[in-house]
């Protein structure tokens, strides 16, 4: 097989993931249906790996050679060449299943297709190609490049030679997998958008002021962010997918996304990628 990979979202988890393998010496492409989401992901990377050279973690004459290793592209045809394909476009479930059906038609029999999904069934997501043995959830967080956890999830028809291959892989790219089963928001969002939602229930019954409420948590829980702020990282839009995701999959009303957080997202309040959230961020 050969070491070309394709990404398919060019946010702020698919510009993470093309910098992490082609730091790892993989040639990279990646895909997104925007110029601009496209333009914005070459550029964060560019920066992401000036940072790591001031710090000193990278030495100066990778930085052309990692950059150079990204392609860009605008049709989801260009993954054609891949052995590997990691899906991280928005999370919306009729999104990725389109995506994967095109995907299967495109790439090569024995490519391995992988999502980034927060919370989204993988075996529902399999079911939607002729080879779900293939399909995998490959779990990034965020972000990319600073954090080591890989989430592995393993679909019903997911196979022990896929597992193997991606497991593998995440360990090539210097990360550590831990394998976990699909049940909806697999066990990182499962076990933390419950707390991210409460914490926005206390915002809108008053209990406390956004900093406040991080503070308990930083400080009180030796949490290295409050949950308000790594909402605002996630994404608010995202943070509700996720939620109604457990909702719906788990039928427990505990899941329920706080009103607060549907009108945010609403009103276009997303977080840091539009400038306000439960805090705002100069451009
Ligand atoms: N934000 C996080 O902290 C985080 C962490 C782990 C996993 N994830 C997951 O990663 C995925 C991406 O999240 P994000 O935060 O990068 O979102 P984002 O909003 O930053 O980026 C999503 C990108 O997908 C692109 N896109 C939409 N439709 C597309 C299509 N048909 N083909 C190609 N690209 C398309 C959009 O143009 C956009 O650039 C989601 O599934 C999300 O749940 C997010």
């Amino acid at each position: 097989m050969t070491d070309r990979i394709a990404v398919v979202g060019a946010g702020q988890m698919g510009n993470g993931i093309a910098h992490v393998f082609a730091q790892s010496g993989f040639d990279v492409v990646m895909i997104d249906v925007s110029q601009d989401a496209l333009d914005k992901g070459r550029a964060t990377v560019a920066k992401n790996i000036e940072r790591q050279v001031k710090k000193g973690t990278i030495p100066p004459e990778e930085q052309v050679k990692i950059l150079s290793r990204i392609d860009l592209s605008m049709d989801l045809e260009t993954a054609r060449e891949a052995s590997l394909i990691v899906e991280a476009a928005s999370e919306d479930s009729g999104l990725k299943y389109r995506i994967f059906t095109d995907l299967d038609r495109i790439v090569n029999a024995d490519a391995i297709l992988a999502t980034n999904t927060s919370s989204i069934s993988i075996t529902e997501i399999g079911r939607r190609t002729s080879r779900p043995d293939k399909v995998i959830g490959m779990h990034f967080m965020n972000p990319v490049p600073v954090m080591k956890l890989v989430e592995i999830i393993r679909g019903l028809a997911t196979s022990d030679k896929t597992m193997k291959y991606v497991t593998e892989i995440a360990q090539r790219l210097g990360k550590t997998p831990v394998e976990v089963n699909d049940y909806p928001g697999f066990v990182s969002n499962r076990v933390l958008m419950p707390m991210i939602n409460e914490a926005i229930y206390c915002v809108m019954e008053g209990v406390g002021e956004p900093e406040a409420i991080d503070q308990v948590m930083t400080l009180g829980m030796n949490h290295p962010m409050g949950p308000l702020a790594l909402a605002d990282l996630i994404g608010l839009d995202t943070c509700l997918a996720i939620l109604e995701v457990l909702r719906d999959g788990l039928g427990d009303p505990k899941y329920r996304p706080c009103p607060l957080l549907k009108k945010y997202v609403a009103a276009g309040w997303l977080g840091r990628k539009s400038g306000r959230g439960f805090y705002t961020y100069s451009k």
